[in-house]
């Protein structure tokens, strides 16, 4: 592996060990390793125990220009997200060879990806969500009401604000899109944070396991597959409006989508979908309750949910990590990269780069420019942004002139990934008009 070679930039180790550990990316030691790496190895290459040497990409100029060259930087050559040697080795022996056991936008580049891409991504513009937004903000209103339910008789509110508002809002928003009934919601959600927290000791479905043994459950996959294929069976019998019949009937150079494509395509819709969301606004309200300046800010302007609804995304970066691997010998940000060499592009270290952003470190309810990379750059960027950045803004909409106190009431808590991540636990106190 020619990127084991590159001694001459071989990052601390202690650093290179901290980008693989989940804990990290939980207590905030990551943020540290980010600052120390962008100054000193902004291209360095990473040698952690279990997993194939990699380049880490730190600086937002090199991520932007990673994420731009879609033929020099693939997506499916390698798994494009973090794994060790164990479970990539478990994959190609039960995948014939390839590293991927989803194939998902993610997983495809040229020509495949805008093939694929093609079939969505009409429903997921703007004027197209825009029939959606009174239908958004019946489901916004709601978790406003479950919030407000909260509060005692001595007008009082107390709740985590997880479990109450930020896991079920954009849950119920993408299910209704996608047409899967409200009574699988439960379910649906479990297998997300099972798939998201394989490595937080209290989301993993195998928790009991050490983590060094829990790094992927295949069975999570597998139970996704079998609930979306029954969905895609229906919505082929007896096709709707809602996305999953679109992704059912969709064909793909004049045949019908396949089975591990269509699978994929709905895994990926139904887990990005709200996590990611779920994860910006609670790390908006976590934010929020240590800055009371930011929150009078915000109320007695309403004009700045916008830029408040980018602030949490740049602030929390829900998706921490992708990985590319290089297609030629290459010369890049002064590091000779070898084809096949593989890179972990950081994108919450890019949105706390000093050379883009005035003091990263404050969250700014009117932060302006905000040129965060939390949704990726170039031909993957995220395709679900605008519905993100909609029902985010909606919520804020129906939420903040009802919310005239706010603070902690107790500790919070982030979950443990290196691939994504976000709150898990935030304990509020809050009055509301
Ligand atoms: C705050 C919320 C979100 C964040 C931070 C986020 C982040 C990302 C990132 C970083 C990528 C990879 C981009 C790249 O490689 O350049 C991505 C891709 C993607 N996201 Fe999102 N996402 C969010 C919400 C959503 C939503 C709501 C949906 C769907 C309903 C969605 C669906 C997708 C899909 C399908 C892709 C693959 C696109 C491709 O490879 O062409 N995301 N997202």
């Amino acid at each position: 592996m020619s990127v084991a070679a590159a001694t001459d930039h071989r990052i601390p180790q202690d650093l290179a060990d901290t980008l693989g550990l989940p804990a990290a990316y939980a207590d905030g030691r990551i943020y540290e390793a980010y600052r120390w790496l962008r100054a000193n190895e902004p291209l360095g290459v990473a040698k952690i125990e279990g997993v194939d040497p990699f380049w880490v990409v730190t600086r937002h100029a090199d991520i932007l220009e990673v994420s731009r060259q879609n033929d020099l930087f693939h997506n499916g050559d390698r798994s494009p997200t973090i794994v060790g040697q164990a479970a990539d080795r478990k994959v190609r022996e039960m995948m014939g060879g390839s590293p991927h056991l989803l194939r998902t936008l993610i997983h495809m580049d040229a020509p495949d990806h805008l093939k694929y891409r093609l079939l969505t991504q009409a429903w997921f513009m703007p004027q197209n969500l825009k029939r959606l937004e009174d239908q958004i903000r019946v489901i916004a209103k709601a978790a406003v009401a479950k919030m407000a339910a909260c509060v005692g008789p001595d007008g009082v509110g107390r709740c985590d604000f997880v479990k109450e508002v930020a896991l079920h809002y954009p849950l119920r928003v993408i299910m209704s899109i996608m047409g899967v009934p409200e009574a699988d919601e439960p379910r649906m959600l479990k297998l997300t944070q099972e798939l998201f927290g394989a490595a937080d000791p209290e989301l993993a479905r195998d928790a009991g396991t050490p983590p060094e043994e829990r790094e992927f459950d295949f069975g999570v996959i597998v139970d996704f597959s079998n609930y979306f294929r029954a969905l895609s069976e229906s919505k082929r019998a007896e096709p709707t409006e809602d996305l999953a019949s679109l992704i059912a009937n969709s064909t793909i150079d004049g045949a019908p989508i396949s089975d591990l494509e269509a699978m994929s395509y709905y895994i990926i819709v139904a887990t990005a979908g709200h996590d990611t969301t779920s994860s910006s606004t609670a790390g908006a309200m976590w934010a929020l309750a240590e800055r009371p300046g930011e929150l009078a800010k915000v109320k007695a302007d309403p004009s700045l949910v916008p830029s408040l609804v980018d602030e949490s995304i740049r602030w929390t970066t829900p998706v921490k990590t992708f990985m590319r691997t290089a297609t030629a010998d290459t010369e890049f940000a002064g590091r000779r990269l070898k084809k096949g060499d593989w890179l972990m592009l950081c994108y919450a270290s890019g949105n706390r780069d000093e050379a883009v952003f005035e003091e990263p470190q404050e969250f700014r309810v009117d932060r302006g420019p905000n040129k965060h990379l939390a949704f990726g750059y170039g031909a993957h960027l995220c395709l679900g942004q605008h519905l993100a950045k909609m029902e985010m803004r909606i919520l804020w909409e129906e939420l903040l002139p009802r919310l005239s106190e706010l603070a902690l009431d107790g500790q919070p808590a982030m979950s443990e990934s290196a691939f994504v991540n976000g709150p898990k636990r935030l304990p509020i106190r809050f009055r509301m008009d």
